[in-house]
């Protein structure tokens, strides 16, 4: 069952690095007076990317709905609820988590970080964090008051997701949206933004086949943990790649020689 999912997962990356398809961004947002900025997210990525977005019912007390993309399709909790009906139907976290390249959840409210660290599932987007393939990129934006941030909780929580594999995009320090001036507002959108941009662009680097700047992607990560981490990543997908090319180049040969037989990627893989 494993190996089959992970042929399956092998499948969906030869599409994007073969341009078939875009990369597949979920976008989720939750309840950090930040989450105003969410609309302009996703109209950042919905440029180059396939775009669903996710919001927590506390998020919707900040996201303007009308400004969102009309390409981005729009899931809170009540659609987990609705689109499932009796036994055989499909489950709506389980289908966004298959169908998802990349995860991104800015703003991170504090609340949701600690369920992450603590595996709580009992929203739609903390369901989809709860069920995720930790090989795939996985950026969260954390946002909170300087007093939350400080707390010694943040940092014990953003340890336990350093080492589930998810990648810190820091918070900044400025004025905050209540009046206090610290550490905690949420990176800029155009950084998120970049910062994603260059998944992208790891994943284009694959296509051609030519080795990643580890140290460039250092940087943009933010701490030591994440880059020794996203070193991780690039290896798993370095693999993956290799793999893929292997396979291709025993289709061109057998494509020559009618007399080869060339089984299914997905039992090769
Ligand atoms: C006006 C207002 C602003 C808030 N801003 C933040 C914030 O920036 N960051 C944060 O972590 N929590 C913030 N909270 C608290 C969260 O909304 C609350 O913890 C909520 O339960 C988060 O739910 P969620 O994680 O499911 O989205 C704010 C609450 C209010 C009323």
């Amino acid at each position: 069952m494993e190996h089959l999912e992970l042929a399956s997962a092998d499948r969906e990356l030869f599409q994007v690095y073969s341009g078939a398809r875009r990369p597949r961004i979920l976008l989720a947002a939750s309840g950090s007076v930040a989450a105003i900025k969410f609309a302009n997210l996703c109209h950042c990525f919905s440029e180059w990317a396939e775009v669903k977005a996710v919001a927590t019912k506390a998020s919707l007390h900040f996201i303007d709905i009308a400004s969102l993309p009309n390409d981005v399709t729009f899931y809170t909790d009540e659609d987990e609820w609705s689109t499932w009906k009796n036994i055989g139907d499909s489950v709506l976290h389980i289908e966004l988590r298959r169908w998802a390249d990349i995860m991104v959840i800015a703003p991170l409210s504090a609340n949701t970080l600690g369920k992450i660290a603590g595996g709580l599932c009992d929203n739609l987007l903390t369901c989809i964090v709860r069920a995720w393939d930790y090989s795939k990129p996985f950026f969260v934006a954390p946002a909170m008051n300087t007093l939350m941030w400080n707390n010694p909780f943040t940092e014990r929580h953003l340890m336990t997701i350093d080492d589930l594999g998810i990648s810190l995009i820091p918070p900044v320090t400025k004025r905050l949206a209540c009046g206090d001036n610290g550490n905690g507002a949420m990176a800029e959108p155009s950084l998120i933004f970049s910062t994603d941009a260059d998944a992208r662009h790891l994943y284009n680097k694959y296509k051609h086949k030519r080795m990643v700047s580890k140290l460039d992607a250092f940087t943009w990560m933010g701490s030591v943990g994440a880059a020794r981490r996203l070193g991780l990543h690039l290896e798993e997908l370095w693999m993956r790649a290799e793999r893929l090319f292997s396979y291709m180049s025993r289709l061109r040969v057998a494509r020559k020689s009618s007399s080869l037989s060339v089984r299914e990627p997905s039992r090769l893989l």
